[in-house]
């Protein structure tokens, strides 16, 4: 028997908005939610363990899940200009002349056991760059295939958009938490990790209680404290949320070569954002949690390396 699910999500097809309702939040309520992007998952490099480990601890935690954009990779089409010639960037399975339709096919079984955890899959640049190098829409293709494989109502979101959470208290009083993400843009800067986005941000989008962000793969979380003056004329405080989420590409490895290297870019933190909602004192509240692996020392390339998905993973590895 499948687990109930504690959430429904709809969308208005007119507007950029996908709603998310908890219709029973109650004394000891809680509901976990992940919030991932930048999986690269077709990537030879994206960690597909680390992946598995994530998603079968938000079925554990009946998680929902939002990501918000470069779930695939997808450089290697026909006539998209960022393919090499040597299929440095495609795994075996999709070496074929299908090369679009084997990123569906695959991703629809690699991600369906976790389907009833997902509510949406927003776009990232490299699946609009999909979009226009190759007039094949991954993203729409993927939930489309979720959904009907695993009889899901997962949503297609935007490259920007509005999540609303909406919470029905006690059966009585309504909370509605406001959403804005991002895919993201620009490169983040090697010292600032794209923190100075969280003030542009926050002046053009003050409707929102939690900002997510993807794209330039760093990981922090930095609330802002606003000062508000209610409809009624009371003043209060309150937070606005930033998030940035981390990917589960590793491109450092071991240094020795490669764009990313040679650009001179460091290592990136891999996983996902997790965050708790819980209630008490009659109201909403916010945990949040980062996940790192620490038996391995943190060496994520060992975790990597570890990876029976992984293509480069040989025998005597
Ligand atoms: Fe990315
Ligand atoms: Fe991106």
């Amino acid at each position: 028997m499948a687990k109930k699910k504690a959430w429904t999500v709809s969308q208005d097809p007119d507007l950029n908005v996908i709603t998310v309702d908890f219709p029973d939040v109650r004394a000891g309520w809680e509901q976990w939610w992940m919030v991932s992007a930048d999986r690269h998952w077709d990537n030879p490099h994206s960690n597909r363990r680390l992946q598995r480990e994530h998603l079968e601890l938000a079925k554990k935690r009946n998680a929902i899940i939002t990501e918000i954009g470069d779930t695939y990779c997808c450089m290697e089409g026909r006539f998209d200009p960022r393919r090499t010639n040597v299929g440095v960037n495609v795994r075996a399975e999709h070496q074929r002349k299908d090369y679009l339709g084997a990123l569906t096919r695959t991703g629809v079984n690699w991600f369906a056991p976790y389907a009833e955890q997902f509510a949406m899959f927003g776009y990232g640049n490299h699946e609009t760059a999909c979009l226009k190098n190759n007039s094949y829409d991954l993203i729409s293709n993927l939930v489309e295939g979720l959904n009907n494989k695993a009889g899901t109502n997962i949503k297609v979101g935007g490259y920007n958009g509005y999540l609303r959470f909406k919470f029905r208290m006690q059966k009585t009083r309504r909370h509605t938490i406001n959403v804005f993400y991002t895919h993201g843009s620009g490169g983040g800067g090697p010292v600032t990790k794209g923190t100075i986005q969280t003030n542009r941000r926050a002046v053009w989008n003050p409707d929102a209680s939690i900002v997510l962000s993807g794209h330039i793969h760093e990981q922090w979380i930095m609330p802002l404290s606003r000062y508000r003056l209610s409809q009624d004329g009371v003043p209060y405080h309150d937070y606005q949320v930033h998030v940035q989420t981390p990917t589960y590409k590793e491109e450092y490895g071991d240094g020795k070569e490669g764009w990313h290297v040679e650009r001179g870019a460091p290592p990136k933190p891999l996983g996902c954002q997790w965050f708790r909602f819980y209630y008490a004192s009659d109201a909403i509240w916010l945990d949040t949690a980062m996940s790192f692996p620490m038996t391995t020392g943190g060496h994520m390339r060992e975790l990597l390396l570890a990876d029976d998905e992984n293509p480069y993973a040989r025998p005597d590895d």
